[in-house]
């Protein structure tokens, strides 16, 4: 095979109704479905070369060399898709980020899919998304909802190949913002890999686990119908259950800062006063605040004048990632 070459843009995705723990850790079959948007205007770009001259691997991400575990990570993905390709010629991957990794915007999730779709493109494989989603999910679980846009379901087990993202609205369906306030963008201790091991030391673990159809039920008719009062509360309610399980792991596993739980509790208020505003929370402490069109500007005006927020990120529903 000659030197080929294939570049991807993938988004983040924002979990409304949140994965953790899995099923299986090797294949990463998730626990419990999960529900997310598809957060359009935060990028990973990627770029895949297959090249005969390569005698080993290479990562670079946002222009420097991959620490050892991010590179062992990225290499044991090329690997899959080298196997389902039939090729064994190495790869030099590029990534760049348009946001801070590692903070709670989920970094993994733009950076496997994006991985997934440039790595299969180079590799001469052309793939349903179903199968991209497979793929994508065993690099990081929520990279498989982002290989689609708009509202993604990523259904779970109870084997890897039942375990695949499908879109449940295009982005245009509802005209949703997450103005993502930054609290630290300092990279975080502990990963999800590592919380994903430990979630089933939390006896909080099972119940949400056997909860989650309802949940995910709830969250799909908001959804469908628009209806912003049902989202926000079982989207605030699936954010704590996911904290108060993580938080009674052994070892407690603690993402919340001060400010995140100030500003919870801040959004809670400004919603009793009429805006249309939810908080959720991934593995890091920075705020995502869900809301709609005409309540964002004065959520925005808020957010701005709290001097814990460093930066507000907004996104609006994007498309699934593509080949550029
Ligand atoms: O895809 P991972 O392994 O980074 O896990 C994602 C975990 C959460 O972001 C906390 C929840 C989710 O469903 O995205």
């Amino acid at each position: 095979m000659a030197k080929k070459t294939a570049t991807a843009i993938s988004h983040p995705n924002i979990a409304l109704i949140k994965y953790w723990g899995n099923l299986d850790h090797g294949f990463r079959i998730p626990a419990n479905s999960s529900l997310s948007m598809t957060l359009g205007g935060l990028e990973t770009r990627t770029t895949v070369s297959f090249d005969p001259d390569l005698d080993r691997d290479e990562f670079e991400l946002d222009d420097h060399k991959a620490e050892p575990l991010a590179f062992d990570r990225v290499v044991s993905h090329l690997d899959k898709i080298r196997a389902i390709a039939g090729i064994q010629i190495r790869a030099s991957v590029q990534s760049h980020n348009s946001f801070p990794a590692g903070t709670g915007i989920a970094s993994s999730a733009s950076g496997f899919s994006a991985l997934t779709i440039a790595a299969c493109a180079a590799a001469n494989l052309s793939l349903p998304p179903k199968q991209l989603s497979i793929i994508a999910r065993q690099g990081s679980g929520s990279a498989a909802r982002s290989i689609l846009g708009g509202f993604v379901e990523l259904y779970s087990g109870p084997t890897s190949d039942d375990s695949y993202a499908v879109q449940v609205a295009p982005p245009e369906h509802w005209d949703l913002l997450d103005l993502i306030a930054v609290i630290s963008s300092t990279h975080k201790e502990k990963g999800s890999s590592y919380g994903h091991d430990i979630a089933h030391t939390s006896p909080l673990q099972a119940a949400r686990v056997e909860d989650t159809p309802r949940r995910m039920d709830v969250c799909r008719s908001a959804i469908l119908e628009g209806d912003f009062p049902a989202l926000a509360q079982i989207v605030e309610l699936d954010s704590n259950m996911m904290h108060a399980v993580m938080q009674t792991s052994t070892p407690p596993l603690i993402y919340l800062d001060p400010a995140s739980i100030d500003l919870m509790k801040k959004i809670e208020i400004w919603r009793h006063e009429g805006l249309q505003v939810c908080y959720t929370l991934d593995a890091g402490p920075n705020v995502h605040c869900i809301c709609t069109r005409s309540s964002a500007p004065e959520v925005l005006n808020r957010l701005r004048e709290i001097t814990q927020v460093l930066h507000i990120y907004e996104s609006k529903p994007g498309e699934g990632a593509v080949l550029r």
